[in-house]
């Protein structure tokens, strides 16, 4: 298993204190800014984000459950993204995502058994011209194979 470390209330509360001051922090921002810094919604993160907002905690689900970019389990150690928009598919991305799912264990985006690895699908990752693309923890990668995804994984 993966050594994940669920943030304390502090760290939650330093992450909503924090956030860049637009204009005035919301049950939004406040969820963007602990996304941004945990990579994911801690199941305390819910109350605290009510509390400070002075919203329900049915408001405050109300909006996280509403943005499909929000995940509410630790990512693994490492995220992958593969590319599998227009261009990416022309130049082959199908059979690396098949390939991909063999080499993972699992059979779609999500985190592999041991909770190391997030596999993630991505419609362009901005660099269409190195087709078909990846990103190892948002380090992009292009001309994709199974091989040096596989070979940037063992690097880390
Ligand atoms: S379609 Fe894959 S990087 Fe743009």
């Amino acid at each position: 298993m993966t050594n994940h470390k669920e943030p304390t209330d502090n760290e939650i509360l330093d992450a909503i204190d924090n956030q860049p001051k637009i204009s005035k922090i919301t049950v939004l921002s406040s969820l963007l800014a602990i996304s941004n810094k945990f990579h994911y919604i801690p199941k305390n993160a819910v109350e605290i984000v009510a509390k400070y907002t002075d919203k329900t905690i049915n408001d405050v689900w109300g909006v996280a459950s509403f943005y499909t970019n929000f995940r509410f389990t630790p990512p693994g150690d490492i995220t992958l993204d593969i590319c599998w928009g227009p261009t990416c598919h022309i130049l082959g991305s199908q059979k690396i995502l098949k390939d991909v799912h063999s080499f993972l264990g699992i059979e779609k985006e999500g985190e592999t058994k041991d909770g190391k690895i997030t596999l993630r699908y991505s419609t362009c990752l901005g660099a269409c011209s190195q087709g078909p693309v990846f990103a190892i923890d948002h380090k992009l990668f292009g001309n994709a194979s199974i091989g040096k995804i596989k070979e940037k994984i063992s690097d880390i």
